[in-house]
């Protein structure tokens, strides 16, 4: 399933692109006014377009056939990679025929039942909308609305790409995708919690707080050792710089950070070792004296023994 972000907002765009996790871009009347009121559309659209590349819907806002055809020719002069987007208005499927007729992409949205995305999909429609958070809003299980139009699309084999779109939450990505919708178009706070999953974070946090004890530790190692054969590095240079025109011997250095590694990892096994031939020393030690006390007790008693019997 692809994910569009479903914005006008050019922050949150550039973001989401950024994270290299979108398909395109869907906007509204209402998410560009959102943005600014006075915003110029056709200068924000291009400027997403510019930014995210791939699919970009744009929506008229005339409700009658002629209306919405006039502005989709002019947003395809400005824009010529646009989809048009149309709502589910008798006027506006005309108007997708007419399109459609005419090889320009569309996107028909503001779909509330299987019925009307049947009906879109006949029109000629590219992409059907099905708005998943204002069904819920009103009581309506948008899962089971969105679950029928998949199954309805793959008996039927239909063309059009079903967009999950009025996403609230994540879960609503999680069942769009479950339910075989083609594409999520999401808003960018929905995209944000969708990736968020606090065992992540603090899985994070712990992997860099056992490094950086780890980092400190082998550090602690390296500096005595590093210190050694610093010296002994800068006699032999001094000494090669005497013989080779001073000539800066790189390599060498890296061979002696190499010794230092190797080095500082011998400390830590001899170190190892030392201990457990230490602990089995002391258990050794631990064990004679044991048997010599008591062989110093049965000694004594032996002795009580034979001064009793005399
Ligand atoms: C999709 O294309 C619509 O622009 C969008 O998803 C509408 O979402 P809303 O119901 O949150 O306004």
């Amino acid at each position: 399933m692809e994910l569009y972000l479903d914005s006008a907002n050019l922050e949150h765009i550039r973001h989401a692109n950024s994270l290299g996790i979108i398909n395109g871009v869907t906007t509204n009347p209402s998410l560009l006014a959102k943005e600014d009121p006075k915003v110029d559309v056709k200068k924000r659209i291009l400027e997403i377009f510019k930014m995210v590349g791939g699919h970009l819907s744009v929506e008229v806002i005339s409700t009658d056939t002629k209306g919405m055809l006039k502005e989709a020719e002019e947003i395809l002069k400005w824009f010529p990679d646009a989809t048009i987007k149309i709502p589910m208005i008798p006027s506006g499927l005309s108007a997708v025929k007419f399109l459609y007729k005419n090889s320009i992409p569309t996107n028909v949205t503001l779909v509330f039942s299987a019925n009307q995305a049947i009906i879109a999909q006949n029109a000629g429609a590219s992409y059907v909308s099905v708005f998943m958070g204002r069904l819920d809003d009103i009581s309506t299980d948008s899962n089971n609305v969105i679950q029928d139009i998949s199954e309805i699309w793959d008996r039927h084999n239909y063309e059009s790409l079903i967009i999950a779109a009025s996403l609230r939450n994540p879960l609503h990505l999680t069942q769009a995708a479950m339910a075989g919708a083609h594409i999520a178009t999401v808003p960018y706070n929905v995209l944000m919690q969708s990736m968020y999953h606090p065992l992540t974070d603090a899985g994070v946090k712990k992997f860099l707080e056992d490094n950086a004890k780890l980092q400190e530790e082998i550090n602690k190692l390296k500096a005595p050792i590093f210190n050694t054969i610093t010296k002994d590095n800068t006699k032999n240079q001094e000494t090669k710089a005497e013989n080779k025109e001073q000539k800066i011997d790189i390599s060498s250095q890296k061979v002696n950070e190499q010794i230092v590694e190797e080095k500082a990892k011998e400390i830590v096994e001899n170190t190892e070792t030392q201990k457990i031939k230490d602990e089995n020393e002391n258990k050794k030690n631990n064990q004679t004296k044991n048997t010599q006390k008591t062989n110093k007790k049965s000694s004594s008693t032996t002795k009580q023994n034979k001064t009793t019997s005399k």
